[in-house]
């Protein structure tokens, strides 16, 4: 899905998290949102998922205007990043879960719906672990199973704040090479937050770099200029 943001701004009471901010992702796209704590990354995330709305400025789908549009309508794949399985739930009914809470009417039946989560667990190489709970996987583990739980709704494009937060070195680098994987095999607009500059050069096509509510710059990896720390340091020194 291609997503036009423009001139969205949000304001909570007298706080500004976000200045009026436009933006073209095209179809397809593995989009970095890039920044420091408190700039605006989650805001910008949260009004594209239809968890928040925005004070002024729109969003547009597809060419179509979201103003309004429910979250269910907006068909976002959610990924956060302390995993939010349901813990009394084995892995087959957290994935199965947004499948099974459709009405009637546009609700799989069981045995499409083991299927599709047969599919899923292969795509995330989680094979055969429906039957465990979340406390018995690794904190990757469970991250690849939220990504799976997204999937399943047959999202039209993936928002995901931090997911690799609150892992470990180690998960990090395998969750990074399984979000590409699932991005180069679905196909969808994928946007995820982060502030690990390493991260969002490595893995991202666009990069948005975010401060203080602003874009700062858009681009592909290559072409984005970041002020390496040392360069506080000197000026702070010479100052
Ligand atoms: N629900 C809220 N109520 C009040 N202020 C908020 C709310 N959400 C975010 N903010 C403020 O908006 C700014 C941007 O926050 P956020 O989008 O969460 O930044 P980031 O994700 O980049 O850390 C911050 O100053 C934050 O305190
Ligand atoms: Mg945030």
């Amino acid at each position: 899905m291609h997503i036009e943001i423009d001139a969205i701004a949000k304001e909570f009471g007298a706080t500004r998290a976000l200045h009026p901010v436009s933006l073209s992702i095209p179809e397809g796209a593995l989009v970095a949102l890039l920044g420091p704590s408190g700039s605006g990354k989650t805001t910008l995330l949260r009004l594209l998922g239809g968890l928040e709305f925005p004070t002024s400025g729109r969003v547009l789908f597809d060419g179509r205007d979201s103003t309004g549009m429910s979250v269910q309508e907006r068909r976002a794949g959610f990924v956060f990043q302390s995993y939010a399985l349901f813990r009394h739930m084995t892995v087959f009914e957290n994935i199965a879960y947004g499948l099974r809470a459709r009405p009637r009417a546009l609700r799989p039946n069981r045995a499409e719906i083991a299927r599709r989560v047969d599919r899923l667990l292969a795509l995330i190489q989680l094979p055969g672990i429906g039957s465990r709970y979340p406390s018995q996987l690794s904190g990757g583990q469970r991250q690849r199973v939220a990504l799976a739980r997204a999937l399943a709704i047959e999202p039209r494009m993936m928002l995901l704040d931090e997911p690799f937060g609150a892992l470990d070195a180690k998960a990090r680098k395998e969750l990074r090479q399984g979000l590409r994987d699932i991005h180069d095999q679905t196909g969808l607009t994928t946007i995820f937050v982060t502030h690990d500059q390493e991260e969002a050069m490595a893995l991202a096509d666009l990069v948005v770099v975010m401060s203080m509510g602003r874009i700062e710059q858009i681009g592909r990896p290559a072409d984005i200029r970041l002020r390496p720390a040392t360069d506080f340091v000197r000026r702070f020194v010479e100052a």
